[in-house]
């Protein structure tokens, strides 16, 4: 495929990836006509509303003993207190205070204000019956500049956070990067500055001395893909360039992060688990062409084996090099070695599976099923067994942990003030029995985490979309249980639907 296909396929990508964007820019996306909507009734938020109360049918779905059920969460879009306690300022403060880049202006300065209200948010966690809760840490809370001396008074939040999730009887699962890079190594050339990977794996060092004692699990960089697309091919994310040959070597320098930071882990001897967090789309031919096919392969080379390949078998994937070819800043940044730290062994892979993607014979994308409000996703349950199957059969039988997936819906509080989000509560049950089956057919799945716990700040979207079994009020700052948290702790309670 010459590069400008490629090309042509990655700004297609882009629109179905970043819908709300395309809607903004008033282009219209493409919706393969004429696809049977079997799954309408999954995800739509206007579904009837079902009373809160009432109990799911007992569908016979049990889990593994053991299994973990939990929630996720990510720093910048809860946490708040920009500028407190010594904290320093990422790419996302500058991205989010530049006008024009976050629907309505919204910015992270408050967010759901978690950094004050952790305590009780740590008490909704225990209502629930989570087992497992994963957060992520700013990086320039613990380092304002990025690099050097410790923040004390940083590290002692996530200190009280892990204490007060071991009190409630929850296992902390600890991001160490979620996109927060603080501003400082941005300024010195951010993920297209080698360097940027070295200061990663000492800012890893101090959090594993300090926290390594109470954290069980740890993920290193949350979607290194949504890094190369968002923030450095489409620009919608930050640090907002547009340049896909930097963009590729930014996806080495972060996967040459991850494993230097797994390498950390182990040199101070301590017993916790480490892998990372991909985010994997199942990608389908759009028809029965031999040109979608090989398409589709390729395309599944960009968004999938770019990153498992790498870590799982110690070389990145021979098609994606050659279309990249030998003059691509990334395949020129390779170092002899960088495989090997890069393929450093992991204990676990995290999976985050949200849509699938179907490519045409020209290397463009169309949908096949509903949108989300989310319009990049599509609603497919059935996209979560075969990535996880596809997984475990390319890959190995890892231990697997679903880190991310859920659903935006348009939540508001009925005169009642309760939240049926009905919508969610039947997206779930559908993904969590296609887990189940892949469960049953082998693949290792050991806990699975909703995206999210709360709503939050999701990135470009700014507040608009909300994701989260508990609402958030912004301007009181209030809780509410949706209906998917009253339906998620009945889930929990039994381990199955
Ligand atoms: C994932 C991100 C997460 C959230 C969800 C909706 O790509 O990791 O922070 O934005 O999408």
């Amino acid at each position: 495929m010459s590069l400008l296909t490629r090309r042509r396929l990655l700004r297609r990508a882009a629109l179905s990836a970043t819908a709300a964007g395309a809607a903004r820019t008033g282009l219209a996306s493409t919706t393969a006509a004429g696809v049977a909507a079997t799954t309408v009734a999954l995800g739509g938020c206007d579904s009837p509303p079902e009373r809160t109360t009432d109990p799911e049918p007992d569908r016979g779905l049990r889990f593994p003993d053991g299994f973990a059920w939990g929630a996720a969460t990510s720093a910048y879009q809860i946490e708040g207190a920009a500028k407190e306690d010594g904290r320093g300022e990422s790419v996302w403060d500058t991205f989010s205070r530049t006008p024009g880049r976050i629907r309505n202006g919204d910015t992270g300065d408050v967010a759901a204000d978690h950094y004050h209200r952790y305590a009780q948010d740590l008490d909704l966690m225990r209502d629930l019956g989570l087992r497992s809760y994963r957060f992520s840490i700013s990086w320039p809370r613990i380092q304002a500049d990025g690099s050097g001396r410790p923040n004390q008074r940083g590290l002692d939040f996530y200190r009280r956070l892990v204490d007060g999730l071991h009190e409630r009887d929850i296992a902390p699962m600890a991001t160490l990067f979620h996109w927060d890079l603080p501003q400082a190594l941005q300024d010195a050339g951010g993920w297209e500055n080698r360097d940027t990977a070295e200061r990663f794996a000492e800012y890893a060092d101090v959090v594993f001395r300090a926290l390594g004692d109470r954290v069980p699990v740890w993920l290193t960089v949350n979607e290194p893909k949504t890094v190369v697309q968002n923030g450095y091919i489409w620009g919608h994310h930050a640090p907002g360039i547009r340049d896909e040959d930097a963009a590729y070597l930014v996806a080495h320098h972060l996967q040459l992060a991850h494993g230097l930071a797994v390498q950390a882990l182990r040199a101070t001897g301590l017993t916790g688990r480490i892998g990372p967090a991909l985010n994997l789309h199942p990608c389908y031919p759009a028809d029965d062409s031999a040109e979608s096919a090989a398409a589709s392969r390729l395309h599944d080379g960009y968004e999938n084996r770019l990153y498992l390949d790498s870590i799982f078998k110690g070389a990145y994937p021979q098609d994606v090099v050659d279309d990249l070819g030998p003059d691509s800043r990334m395949v020129r940044g390779v170092r002899d070695g960088d495989l090997k730290i890069i393929s450093s062994p992991v204990d676990l892979l995290a999976v985050q599976y949200y849509t699938p993607i179907y490519v045409t014979g020209d290397g463009g994308t169309v949908r096949k099923w509903p949108t989300s409000e989310a319009e990049w996703q599509q609603i497919y349950p059935e996209g979560m067994y075969d990535i996880l199957t596809r997984v475990t059969r390319d890959y190995g039988r890892v231990p697997i942990t679903i880190t991310e997936n859920g659903l935006p819906c348009p939540d508001v509080p009925g005169p009642d003030g309760n939240v049926d989000d009905a919508g969610r509560v039947a997206f779930l049950r559908d993904h969590f029995a296609a887990a189940h089956r892949a469960v049953g057919d082998g693949v290792p799945l050991e806990s699975y985490h909703v995206w999210s716990l709360l709503d939050n700040f999701e990135w470009a979207e700014g507040y608009e979309q909300r994701w989260g079994l508990v609402y958030v009020d912004y301007a009181s700052q209030r809780r509410v249980l949706k209906r998917s948290a009253h339906w998620y702790r009945d889930v929990i309670r039994r381990n199955g639907l």
